[in-house]
């Protein structure tokens, strides 16, 4: 008997999918790596669960979906994105036939695609998988996605060694490869050295003059009266310190857009942004004194940028950055969060304290590390 050779074998046929801004900033670098390996043929759809945010993301990295769901619908609901990608996901994989679908993290759109491929048996590789705050409504839906696609998935890719354990708490024993974060790969792609900004707001400002605190809000379980109380403390911190800005894209969510521009709306010194494209913003990034934020992709991205993150939430999935010191948690109390900003504005001490530690997210190879291992699985005689 001969084995097979690398020229005879058929390519690895590999269908990544994803839907939203943060998947496709840490699907796109391991989309190209893919498209560049001459072991795989790389097919890539998008559930357009965000539309002009999605966009954006894949103009940067040049590239282009074979399928374009196209489901996002002003304030769509949860259901409605499950089953509007459950029934237009399935022709889809029916055509393109993949040994493998690739799904990110903890959206929507990775939770029902992961159950549409297991309905036709095709195995699913998890990116970014095993991170848990064992709380199943915060974040919310996240964490159940998160949680029910590792149920669904065969292959593994955990950043951490934090979020293998999780898994085989879970009694996932088998297939979990410790990758690192995608997102430090986009990098690559994202930052430059004098850099010059798209966004026309973020070209008049002399980012040098004063302090640029970057903030971020969207998440679902802060809509309501943690929101309003996020931006009451951002009005309090303006009026405390003269020498502070502001610099909030808002992201599209109707029940996030419309009352943060009705409370923070022409304050001074508080600027809403459109959606920064990735490259405004991880440049800005670079640039800014502090992060303030609820997302998840921005807790793993500052510590690279050498940044304290004071993150808007009760708890994180996230808690590799936290332990070595470049992230913390406020919660999302006006008091608490001035005080915690104070802290980190006023004394230099706690400032440097979240810049001593390098980003416990990787070193920018993951998406490699990604390709070896499915390559490992698919060819192992190869
Ligand atoms: C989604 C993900 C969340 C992720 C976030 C990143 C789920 C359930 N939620 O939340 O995990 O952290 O993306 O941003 O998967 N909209 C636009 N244009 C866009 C994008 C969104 O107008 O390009 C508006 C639409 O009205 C849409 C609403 O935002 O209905 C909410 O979008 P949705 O994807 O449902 O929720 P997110 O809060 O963005
Ligand atoms: N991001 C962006 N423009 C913005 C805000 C965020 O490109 O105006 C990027 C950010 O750098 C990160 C990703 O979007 O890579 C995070 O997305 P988001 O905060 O929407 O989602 P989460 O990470 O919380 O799921």
């Amino acid at each position: 008997m001969s084995l097979t050779t690398v020229e005879e074998a058929p390519k690895i046929r590999v269908l990544s999918v994803f839907g939203t801004r943060p998947e496709a900033a840490k699907m796109c670098p391991l989309v190209l790596e893919l498209q560049n390996h001459p072991r795989f043929e790389s097919m890539v759809c998008v559930t357009a669960q965000h539309r002009e945010m999605l966009d954006q993301v894949l103009h940067i990295f040049g590239v282009v979906p074979d399928y374009d769901l196209d489901i996002m619908k002003p304030n769509q609901t949860l259901s409605g994105i499950t089953t509007r990608i459950l029934e237009k996901i399935e022709p889809v994989l029916r055509e393109s036939k993949p040994d493998l679908v690739l799904v990110h993290g903890d959206t929507t759109t990775s939770f029902a695609v992961a159950l549409a491929a297991f309905y036709q048996q095709i195995p699913v590789g998890h990116v970014e998988a095993g991170l848990r705050t064992y709380n199943m409504y915060s974040p919310f839906p996240e964490e159940m996605n998160r949680v029910l696609t590792g149920r669904l998935a065969t292959l593994h890719f955990a950043p951490t060694s934090l979020n293998r354990a999780n898994l085989v708490r879970e009694n996932i024993l088998e297939k979990i490869f410790i990758t690192g974060n995608t997102v430090l790969d986009a990098f690559k792609t994202t930052v430059r050295e004098n850099y010059s900004f798209k966004n026309t707001i973020l070209q008049k400002l002399d980012l040098n003059k004063g302090r640029y605190i970057l903030m971020t809000a969207h998440r679902r379980e802060n809509i309501g009266p943690p929101l309003e109380a996020i931006c009451h403390a951002v009005l309090r911190l303006v009026k405390e310190f003269d020498d502070i800005k502001i610099l909030y894209p808002v992201h599209p969510n109707p029940a996030i857009h419309d009352p943060v521009h009705k409370m923070l709306g022409h304050q001074a010194r508080i600027y809403l942004l459109d959606p920064l494209e990735l490259t405004d913003l991880h440049n800005l990034m670079a640039k800014c004194h502090l992060v303030l934020t609820d997302s998840g992709g921005l807790q793993e991205e500052g510590p690279s940028f050498k940044k304290p993150v004071l993150v808007l939430r009760t708890e994180t999935e996230r808690p590799e950055a936290v332990e070595a010191g470049c992230v913390k948690v406020i919660g999302v109390k006006e008091d608490a969060i001035v005080e915690e900003v104070r802290a980190v504005l006023t004394q230099e001490e706690t400032y440097q304290s979240f810049l001593k530690n390098p980003n416990p997210y990787g070193d920018g190879s993951a998406s490699r590390k990604i390709i070896n291992a499915i390559l490992g699985w698919k060819e192992p005689l190869i």
